[in-house]
């Protein structure tokens, strides 16, 4: 194939997948963006395919059948809750496919130059890094190993060790590429590298280094292209480098937190204040017939939801209890904050899931102003994200953290099993204030019991 229908072929897809970035950047255009970067992908491997025939056709198919099929089973049977560590697999595969395509390259060309040595090594080093440490975040989130945070003393030092050693390996085989070998031992020290990074973080930041390691899969892939010459591959891993670094950007903010707090802090083991202290004889609990009455005289509800929510599958009995309120002519709005749940988007997109119409899921920003003028915000298995402390406690780890400011609302119902404390470990004052009102339930069942007693009231 002429070479410039090939880059002008690679062009095309890049600038489709751009176009599918921007569409990513709303819910409402997301499945089209979505669709943009797929049609972007598959122009740029068939392209790839009718350009370089590789391997045999045949090859190529059964590897499309079967990926395709497990692609499939997944996307159908993995619960949302488990997106995480799907997302981990994915980026881990990536990096672990970047190092074994630059290694096979490697073995494959006579005389290699300098920037196609380096850009091998740094695949190897990047892709390894990736594919082991996405392991061990998908065993964290799974439960197959400990989610705890693994520490020793000098830990930063065996850390620093071990890639000084990768880049050391790594010079000297750009500078004597006859010795292949290296590459093997260069990707087994990364490996161990990519372990040791991860298991330092304890299973709730995972969210937070999958987004990196999304990053760094990208990258891999962007190095992989620079061996291979193929301009797509440069472009789309760039594209991919660029856009996880600044996911994890956000959702670092979003937490107040810095990179280097999430990679080598210790989030959760912070001790926290006598729980006691702060809710002795000032928590009030409520009942759903109670919750239902509140809302009877309601004009407008403010809904929260977070982890719990998902946890507890509760989205369809919340869209229930929306409708039902908007049917009553009560104004409904939800409060969602950038980072409750477990990962970016994760209530829009439970929330989506049961049809809640977009313009009524409101951001911080937009939410926070009106809670004063709000009769009852209902508080679906939210903690951290409606926290004061982070407002009024300095020493908090969630200090600076920007909060939905739900106490501000003439009342708040706020369902949880318990007064245990969210991701942070640390206890939430809001659960003692005075327009408090604690349902103690499953979010689900709670939901499920108010919409009950509604209908009946
Ligand atoms: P959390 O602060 O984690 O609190 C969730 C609450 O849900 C818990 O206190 C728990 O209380 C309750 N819950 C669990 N299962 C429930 C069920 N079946 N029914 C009812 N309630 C249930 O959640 P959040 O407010 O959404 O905040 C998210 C936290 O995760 C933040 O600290 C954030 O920084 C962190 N984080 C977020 C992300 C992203 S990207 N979203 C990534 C990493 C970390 P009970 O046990 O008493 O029921």
């Amino acid at each position: 194939m002429e070479k410039i229908v090939v880059n002008l072929a690679y062009l095309l897809a890049a600038s489709l997948f751009i176009l599918g970035l921007k569409g990513l950047s709303h819910p409402r255009t997301a499945v089209r963006g979505n669709l943009l970067g797929a049609l972007g992908m598959l122009i740029a491997v068939v392209v790839t395919l009718l350009d370089k025939r590789i391997v045999d056709f045949s090859v190529i198919l059964a590897g499309l059948v079967v990926g395709a099929l497990i692609g499939v089973v997944l996307a159908l049977k993995v619960e949302m809750t488990a997106m995480p560590q799907l997302v981990a697999i994915f980026n881990g595969l990536g990096g672990g496919a970047s190092a074994l395509v630059a290694g096979a390259a490697l073995y494959e060309t006579k005389n290699p130059d300098y920037l196609f040595t380096t850009a091998s090594v740094a695949s190897g080093i990047i892709g390894s890094v990736t594919f082991f440490g996405s392991g061990v975040a998908f065993a964290k989130l799974q439960g197959l190993i400990k989610e705890r945070p693994i520490r020793y003393t000098g830990e930063q030092v065996v850390k620093a060790l071990f890639a000084l050693i990768a880049l050391a390996l790594g010079t000297y085989l750009v500078l004597n590429p006859q010795n292949l070998e290296l590459y093997w031992i260069i990707a087994g020290v990364a490996s161990i590298l990519g372990i040791l990074l991860t298991i330092a973080i304890g299973g709730a930041d995972m969210p937070v280094v999958i987004a990196l390691l999304n990053s760094y899969s990208g990258l891999a892939a962007a190095a992989t292209g620079f061996v291979l010459q193929n301009n797509a591959l440069i472009i789309s891993g760039s594209l991919v480098g660029a856009s996880g670094i600044i996911l994890t950007n956000l959702m670092c903010k979003a937490m107040n937190r810095s990179l280097l707090n999430v990679l080598f802090g210790g989030f959760g083991e912070v001790a926290t204040a006598d729980q006691d202290d702060i809710y002795a004889g000032k928590v009030k609990a409520t009942s759903p017939e109670e919750v239902a009455l509140l809302l009877e005289g309601a004009r407008r509800v403010v809904i929260v939801p977070g982890y719990g929510m998902a946890v507890a599958q509760a989205q369809h009995a919340v869209r229930d209890l929306y409708n039902l309120l908007e049917s009553k002519g009560v104004e409904v709005e939800f409060g969602i904050h950038p980072v409750a749940g477990r990962m970016p988007g994760h209530m829009n997109v439970l929330l989506a899931e049961v049809d809640i119409p977009y313009e009524k899921m409101k951001e911080l920003e937009e939410i926070n102003p009106t809670f004063e003028q709000t009769d009852v915000v209902i508080v679906i298995g939210a903690n951290d994200v409606v926290n004061p402390l982070a407002q009024t406690d300095p020493k908090s780890p969630i200090a600076g953290m920007p909060v939905l400011e739900v106490w501000k609302a003439k009342t708040v119902i706020v369902i949880k099993r318990s007064l245990s404390p969210g991701f942070a470990g640390i206890p939430n004052p809001l659960f003692a204030m005075d327009n408090t009102l604690m349902l103690f339930a499953d979010a689900k069942k709670a939901v499920q019991e108010i919409v009950s007693a509604l209908k009946e009231g």
